[in-house]
């Protein structure tokens, strides 16, 4: 895998292995020193045009556990604010040879343009209302984790479609690894053409006691040019999933930042149903397993080859032989 751009370009064996490598990444998240030496000698830029708090910062975390020297540049306080377009800005950055180039911007397919301006890694972080791949990888891993397998599972995606790059790469996602998935909420912010992606459409919440998983979206009201909602509260009273909507058996996601009182009631997030912080968790492996992947195919072989112990972390290889990502050679040259 050269970039991510979309979850399009993963099939269900690439989207298993990515999770079997971040699974494989969890066990440093317990360790004392927090690090292995995967990326050694690898630059990852963060490109972020928008604002964000998960998906930078596990970005960042992943990079640097796997010890890739990392720059981050926020469009904000650089040359951006002075007119510099996207395409003089990557050029620019790019003139320092990153390795990989993670990048967030409002402009749908902008992580795609910027793959012919650069020799780089390009991992979309977000791209307007269009994709995040990353995002349905950690809740495909989250699921994974917690039930071991999608197949047959039902998620319903409930709330504001519309603006959301999340929903087009989880919706996709999830049915790539079995799962069957209803959108719902109201038709205003569930476009009736989201049901080309394969998935069902609803505009109450009346069968929702049938999903597994309730996976709530964020109100973004910043991407709103009008009103979609006569009120916060009516808005609330027909799709809120609070306590009441929630049943024992369902699991609760969302992919942060919450509106409490939006969305979800505050007793849902907090309580025993939700994955949010799993997710949150989930971000830095799976983030880990995507820049391991795309540095290795970029720049040598995809499954680390065998090759003879010649440090303290060679000593650490598991048994598995040349499957630990841990110990690539070619990734952490002596
Ligand atoms: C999402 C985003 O920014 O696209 N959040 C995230 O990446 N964790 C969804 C959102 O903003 O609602």
């Amino acid at each position: 895998m050269k970039h991510l751009l979309s979850i399009e370009d993963l099939d269900r064996a690439g989207i298993e292995r990515l999770c079997d490598r971040a699974a494989s990444f969890a066990e440093v998240a317990d360790r004392p020193i927090k690090k292995v030496p995967a990326l050694r000698g690898r630059t990852v830029l963060n490109l972020f045009y928008e604002s964000s708090t998960r998906t930078r910062s596990s970005f960042e975390l992943a990079a640097k556990r796997l010890s890739a020297d990392v720059v981050n540049f926020a469009a904000s306080g650089s040359s951006v604010e002075k007119g510099e377009s996207l395409r003089d800005t990557v050029q620019t950055l790019a003139a320092h040879r990153p390795h990989a180039i993670v990048v967030r911007t409002p402009w749908a397919g902008a992580s795609k343009l910027i793959t012919q301006w650069t020799d780089a890694a390009i991992v979309n972080a977000g791209d307007g209302q269009h994709e995040h791949p990353t995002q349905a990888l950690l809740d495909i891993y989250t699921l994974r984790s917690r039930l071991g397998s999608l197949d047959g599972l039902n998620v319903w995606v409930v709330g504001d479609v519309r603006h959301s790059r999340v929903a087009r790469s989880l919706v996709l996602g999830l049915q790539t690894m079995g799962a069957q998935v209803t959108v719902a909420g109201p038709p205003t912010l569930v476009p009736a053409e989201i049901a080309v992606l394969g998935c069902d459409v609803r505009y109450t919440l009346d069968d929702l006691p049938q999903a597994d998983v309730v996976y709530a979206l964020r109100m973004q009201n910043e991407r709103m040019k009008q009103a979609y909602v006569p009120s916060i509260r009516e808005y609330a009273a027909e799709y809120q999933i609070s306590s009441r909507r929630l049943g024992a058996r369902q699991l609760l996601m969302h992919p942060g930042p919450v509106n409490r009182g939006v969305e979800l009631a505050g007793d849902v997030v907090d309580g025993p149903q939700s994955l949010i912080l799993d997710q949150v968790r989930a971000g830095v492996l799976v983030r880990m397993a995507v820049l391991y992947e795309v540095l290795a195919s970029g720049g040598g072989p995809s499954s680390p080859p065998d090759g003879p112990p010649d440090g303290p972390e060679r000593r650490r290889r598991r048994p598995s032989g040349g499957r630990d990502p841990f110990n690539n050679p070619e990734l952490h040259p002596a």
